[in-house]
């Protein structure tokens, strides 16, 4: 297995137009179909990134700041951060567009952890994630913290280990 991948080798970018069927009574996105198409983008990122089946192990906070309307065209954008031993952060950004109106508005960004599994589903080893440019660089600088957060706050870490987030604890 290659021992290092870049960050834009498993850049994914989806596009979907929204239709009535998607949509809650308001006629807006509903948020529970935002997220499967943003853990869809997340996880074909993290595939392409470990060539490996992968599982969804966490979501972040998720926020709807801007509702999302009928015939909107959404794009989702999902980068690895970091990649630990089997896991991988990846994180979203989802704009929306009224094409017609010529507006773009910045909707969500949620960091998603994957897992690479082998066929029996045990976690496996994936290539670290290298980052190249200056926004690549900082999201991968911040994963180490992120990352302690979310294991404390799944009782998978004992908060006095997450040195990262000491500042916090003490
Ligand atoms: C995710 C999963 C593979 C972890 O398996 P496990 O036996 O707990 O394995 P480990 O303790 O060795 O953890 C494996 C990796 O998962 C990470 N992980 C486990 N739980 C996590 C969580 N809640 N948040 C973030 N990362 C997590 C670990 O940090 C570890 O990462 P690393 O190898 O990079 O250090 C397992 O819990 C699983 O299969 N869960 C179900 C996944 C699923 O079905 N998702 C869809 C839900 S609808």
């Amino acid at each position: 297995m290659a021992k290092s991948k870049s960050v834009s080798e498993s850049l994914t970018t989806m596009t979907e137009m929204i239709f009535p069927n998607d949509t809650n009574t308001l006629g807006n996105l509903m948020g529970g179909n935002l997220m499967r198409m943003m853990d869809v983008v997340g996880a074909i990122c993290a595939q392409k990134h470990s060539n490996r089946i992968v599982v969804t192990a966490s979501v972040d906070n998720v926020s709807f700041k801007e509702s999302i309307p009928l015939g909107s065209v959404v794009t989702l954008q999902a980068k690895v951060t970091r990649a630990f031993s089997s896991s991988m952060e990846v994180v979203i950004d989802v704009w929306a567009e009224n094409i017609p109106a010529k507006e773009r508005v910045s909707t969500n960004k949620a960091f998603f952890t994957f897992v690479a599994v082998d066929q029996s589903g045990r976690p496996i080893d994936v290539p670290q994630a290298v980052p190249e440019t200056e926004d690549e660089i900082a999201l991968y600088e911040g994963a180490l913290r992120r990352r302690q957060l979310r294991l404390v706050l799944a009782g998978r870490m004992k908060a006095q280990d997450a040195v990262e987030l000491k500042s916090i604890f003490e």
